[in-house]
């Protein structure tokens, strides 16, 4: 099967030295797309700003801020079987960006911010779409109640929760625990262990989710 795996932070620019960002470090979503290549699948890796090594083998797409990264996937998500939009997206970016750096006042200074594109959203509402959608909910409260909203309001097949709300689980850490909501209501749990085996675990997941779907919709009525 062929994966398109987002991974990261992004960095919506302020100024020419200046940006806005987040703690994401790219390791789960690096992990996924080593433990998709390690099963023999293929993987387009679209990447924030990270320190992480490129999986070997993956088709490997920068993408700096939300814009970019939605370009690239808006450009590779067909020609994929399952999405993973497993990269903390900023969600807000400044109104304008300055050309020149912004010199610093005595006053206080306001930075007017503006949504960005939502990546995960305008995948689940298309209703053409052939491949299997799966979003991250990184939560520090009700992780589980908030997870299934996002699954609904995003339409996704699969949301995986975890709680960043300790430093010793979740984002910049080598480790994570997870909960797996799938659409239909099923539940699975992932228990604390290293990202390299919630990602094995989790591309086994998706994968026969994915076939499971593609059978459903090949299904010939004689
Ligand atoms: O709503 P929230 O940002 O918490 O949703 C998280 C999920 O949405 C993640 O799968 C993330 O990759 C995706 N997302 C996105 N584009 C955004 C914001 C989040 O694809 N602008």
């Amino acid at each position: 099967m062929t994966f398109l795996i987002t991974a990261g932070p992004t960095r919506e620019p302020i100024d020419p030295v200046r940006y806005i960002s987040n703690r994401s470090s790219g390791k789960m979503g690096y992990a996924i797309a080593e433990a998709a290549l390690a099963a023999g699948h293929e993987v387009t890796l679209i990447s924030g700003p990270v320190n992480l090594e490129a999986p070997r083998g993956a088709r490997l797409i920068p993408a700096p801020t939300g814009e970019a990264m939605f370009d690239a996937v808006r450009e590779h998500a067909d020609q994929s079987d399952i999405c993973v939009l497993c990269a903390a997206v900023a969600d807000y970016k400044p109104a304008n960006v300055s050309s020149t750096k912004i010199k610093k006042q005595s006053e206080k200074f306001l930075l007017e911010l503006i949504p960005t594109c939502d990546i995960l959203n305008s995948l689940g509402q298309r209703r053409d779409r052939q491949f299997a959608l799966v979003g991250f909910a990184a939560e520090t409260d009700h992780v589980e109640e908030n997870a299934a909203k996002k699954l609904r309001a995003k339409n996704c097949d699969i949301m995986v929760a975890n709680d960043v709300s300790g430093s010793d689980s979740g984002m910049e850490s080598d480790m994570n625990e997870v909960t797996i909501l799938f659409r239909d209501g099923e539940k699975k749990k992932i228990s604390r262990a290293q990202k390299e085996i919630i990602a094995r675990e989790l591309v086994k997941i998706f994968s026969n989710f994915a076939t499971k779907m593609f059978d459903k919709k090949n299904v010939m009525i004689n």
